[in-house]
């Protein structure tokens, strides 16, 4: 299959011609990778359960874990549900266009595969000019899970997803490097306290400002512990080699990398700027100050894509402060290490 680049002059346009073309083949049981203020998605029509089929080919994602669904207006969360309890209006009022998909029970419209037999279904509506008008262009709602290979990094620009998809997908949408950089925050609106089964852009600090109570999903910190989100528990956003996470005090983190070094690795290191001034070493990758994990955030996946393992043998990072966004970065690198290094 040939895949299609589109940089839309009107990204904002539904009527922009690359829009309108990529709305026709998603509504011809095509799947096009497009844009959002997170990742990169990779969309299909969500009430089409061969266009959906096409999304877990492409990725190679297993079948039993769920895909969201995008929309661009409430509406069309009420033809997808069967209910929205009134913390449900109150989240989407306050954070919606955003990085937060919020899990309701399903009412069986969506493509069964959508939900990978759940009765629950998550939804969201994205924070992207281009996102929004392919929505309106194609009037249907849009699953649309990371646009990456599964395991890998998700994409924050359309060369990631170059890189992962070409030849598996119709089209790509060009609509440059993304804002946030992780996955939205995927919130449990179907218990009474709500609870937090991945967190990602929306913080639990912005959650707590409407919400008297917010649950974190018990198995983000437990590793025995079966997550309530089936994606959780698979092996995610891995780099091309093996990814160690370093504890402990800045003078541990380089004394490692020297250790490791003698052992004979070829060593990438994914670091705070910060960090970066101390070590007199070849590869490094900085990802923003450690001061502003937005800005870690927003650089995290391009840093972990990087490394080639023709180059290095091992990647090291740091471990970031898990206070706003910095709990979704550290969870995403908790994720994708392999081994973690810490002070005896
Ligand atoms: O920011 C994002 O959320 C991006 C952009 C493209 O919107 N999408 C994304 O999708 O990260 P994906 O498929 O990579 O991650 C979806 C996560 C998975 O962990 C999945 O298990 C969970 O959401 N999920 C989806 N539906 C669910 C449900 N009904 N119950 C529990 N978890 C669900
Ligand atoms: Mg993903």
């Amino acid at each position: 299959m040939q895949t299609r680049m589109w940089k839309p002059a009107e990204p904002d346009n539904p009527n922009d011609p690359h829009v309108r073309e990529a709305a026709n083949l998603l509504n011809h049981q095509e799947v096009v990778a497009f844009p959002t203020e997170t990742v990169y998605g990779l969309g299909a029509d969500a009430t089409d359960e061969v266009a959906v089929q096409r999304i877990f080919e492409a990725k190679g994602r297993p079948a039993d874990n769920p895909l969201i669904v995008h929309v661009a207006t409430k509406e069309q969360v009420d033809r997808l549900v069967s209910h929205i309890p009134d913390v449900a209006h109150l989240l989407m009022d306050t954070f919606w266009p955003g990085p937060l998909t919020l899990i309701l029970e399903s009412n069986g419209e969506a493509a069964k595969n959508v939900t990978a037999g759940l009765t629950t279904i998550g939804i969201r509506m994205p924070d992207h000019p281009l996102a929004l008008s392919l929505l309106k262009a194609t009037e249907k709602p849009l699953a649309a899970p990371s646009a990456n290979r599964s395991g890998r990094p998700s994409p924050t620009q359309a060369l990631h997803v170059k890189q992962d998809l070409d030849g598996r997908v119709a089209g790509i949408l060009d609509g440059g490097t993304t804002g946030v950089g992780l996955e939205s925050t995927v919130l449990d609106c179907t218990s009474n306290v709500p609870v937090i089964l991945r967190p990602g852009g929306i913080t639990k600090e912005q959650l707590e400002t409407v919400l008297p109570h917010v649950a974190v999903d018990p198995a983000l910190a437990d590793e025995n512990n079966k997550p309530k989100s089936p994606g959780m528990k698979y092996t995610h956003y891995a780099p091309e080699a093996p990814l160690y996470l370093i504890e402990g005090t800045d003078e541990f983190f380089l004394e490692q990398v020297e250790r490791l070094k003698e052992e004979g690795h070829r060593i990438g290191v994914i670091a705070s700027r910060e960090l970066a001034e101390q070590l007199s070493h070849e590869r490094i990758i900085t990802c923003g100050s450690r001061l502003n994990m937005a800005e870690v955030a927003g650089q995290l996946y391009h840093a972990l894509r990087e490394f080639k393992k023709s180059e290095v043998d091992i990647i090291v990072t740091e471990v970031f402060d898990e206070s706003g966004v910095g709990a979704a970065v550290m969870n995403r690198l908790q994720k994708a290490a392999v081994n973690v290094i810490q002070p005896s």
